[in-house]
Parts: structure tokens; C-alpha cells; sequence
């Protein structure tokens, strides 16, 4: 007999251990949340994300990166880039990071996430008061110029399918909570752009 998931969750019942976050934090000494760094390929999503890890790391902070490449070489490995499979891989990892939330760590998610409504669901199921979106906007022809992976020559080519600004859309986000212009800013200077944003909302 085909086993049904909604039947199955049907009789799970989480433990509510004693220990949760505020104590796991208190004990980090950090609060958790996440940065959701969206935009094109070759934006430098991961680059920053990176950066501010490392800049963070020397605080004394306990971070992770969550890259689009690294989670679809292993946890997304099976999923592709139609619209259903990005929404599938943002499911995934926006469960993770609430697992990592509840640990006390601070996420850096860098993934295209290229629609909106998606994004949305994302920030809704992890925890809409620990959750800022930084869109890192950059124009396709600068990304197309530096094609650090050489995968935007493939698409043009015809050689890639549903390649984000190419043959599959970007919605830039409605009202992000801190957009860098990679085009104009150093990567120096967009690390410190995160840093202060997040000094301001008292976040370190
Ligand atoms: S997302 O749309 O599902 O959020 P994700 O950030 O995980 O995308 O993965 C994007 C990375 O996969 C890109 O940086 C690029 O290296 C690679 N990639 C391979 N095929 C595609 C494609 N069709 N569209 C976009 N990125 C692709």
C-alpha cells in the first residue's frame, strides 16, 4: 500500500526539548538570524556572503554559508532549474536554516531565488522577525561580462536551459531590506554595507 506523508504526519509528535534557542544563544552569546542574499548569477552573492562570514568569524560569531552551488551538489544534488525544482530547493534549504536558527547560529543564504512569491514563502517559513533580504544588484550585461563560471557563454549558446536572465526570469525584489550595487560598490565596501546594516538593526 502506497503510503500517504499527510496520513504519516498525522501521528508525529514533536518533542519540545528544555533546552531552545534563547539558551542556545545566551550560550553562543549571539542572536540568530538569517541573511538571504538574492540576485543574478554572478552577481556576487557568494563573494559577500563569504566576506561578511569571515568578517563575523573574527567577532567571535558562529556563522554558516548556505551556496547555491555547494546545496545542489549534495542536499539538492537531484533537483533541476525549472520553476518547481527552485522551489523545492528554497524548501529544503529554508527548512535547514530553521534547524541552524534553532541552534543559535547565524545563516548566510545566498541563492538566486529568482521569483518573488518564493521568496516570500521563504521568509514566512523561517521566522519573518529574524529574516533580512539583501538583494545584491548587479545588471545581467556586467554579470554576463565577468561570467566567472563561464555558464552564461552556455546559456547564450543554447547550450543551458532555463538560465536565470537568459531563458528563465528575475523578479527584483519589491522591498528588500538592504540592496548593494555590486556594479558600483567594491567588494571591500559591500561587506562593510552588510556589516553596518547589521550593526544598525543591533544584529551584532
Ligand atoms: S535557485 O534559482 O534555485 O535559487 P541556486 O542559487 O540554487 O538557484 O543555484 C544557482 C547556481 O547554479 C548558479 O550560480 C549557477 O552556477 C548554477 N546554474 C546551473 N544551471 C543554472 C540555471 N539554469 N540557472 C541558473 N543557475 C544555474
Amino acid at each position: 500500500m502506497k503510503e500517504n506523508s499527510r496520513e504519516c504526519r498525522r501521528y508525529i509528535v514533536p518533542y519540545r526539548g528544555k533546552i531552545r534557542r534563547d539558551d542556545r544563544e545566551k550560550l553562543l552569546g549571539q542572536r540568530s538570524f538569517v541573511l538571504w542574499f538574492t540576485g543574478l548569477s554572478g552577481s556576487g552573492k557568494s563573494t559577500i556572503a563569504h566576506g561578511v562570514e569571515e568578517a563575523l568569524h573574527k567577532m567571535g560569531k558562529l556563522t554558516y554559508v548556505f551556496d547555491g552551488d555547494n546545496i545542489r551538489s549534495g542536499l539538492c544534488s537531484d533537483l533541476s532549474f525549472s520553476p518547481h525544482a527552485r522551489s523545492e530547493n528554497l524548501r529544503r534549504v529554508a527548512e535547514v536554516i530553521k534547524l541552524f536558527l534553532d541552534a543559535g547560529v547565524i545563516c548566510l543564504a545566498a541563492f538566486i531565488s529568482p521569483f518573488e512569491a518564493e521568496r516570500r514563502k521563504v521568509r514566512k517559513m523561517i521566522d519573518c522577525n529574524a529574516f533580512y533580504e539583501v538583494y545584491v544588484k548587479c545588471p545581467l550585461e556586467v554579470c554576463e561580462s565577468r561570467d566567472t563560471k563561464g555558464l552564461y557563454r552556455l546559456a547564450r549558446e543554447g547550450k543551458i536551459k532555463n538560465y536565470t536572465g537568459i531563458s528563465s526570469p528575475y523578479e527584483e525584489p519589491a522591498s528588500p531590506d538592504l540592496t548593494i550595487d555590486t556594479s558600483k560598490l567594491s567588494i571591500y565596501d559591500s561587506i562593510k554595507t552588510v556589516l553596518d546594516f547589521l550593526e544598525t538593526k543591533d544584529l551584532i
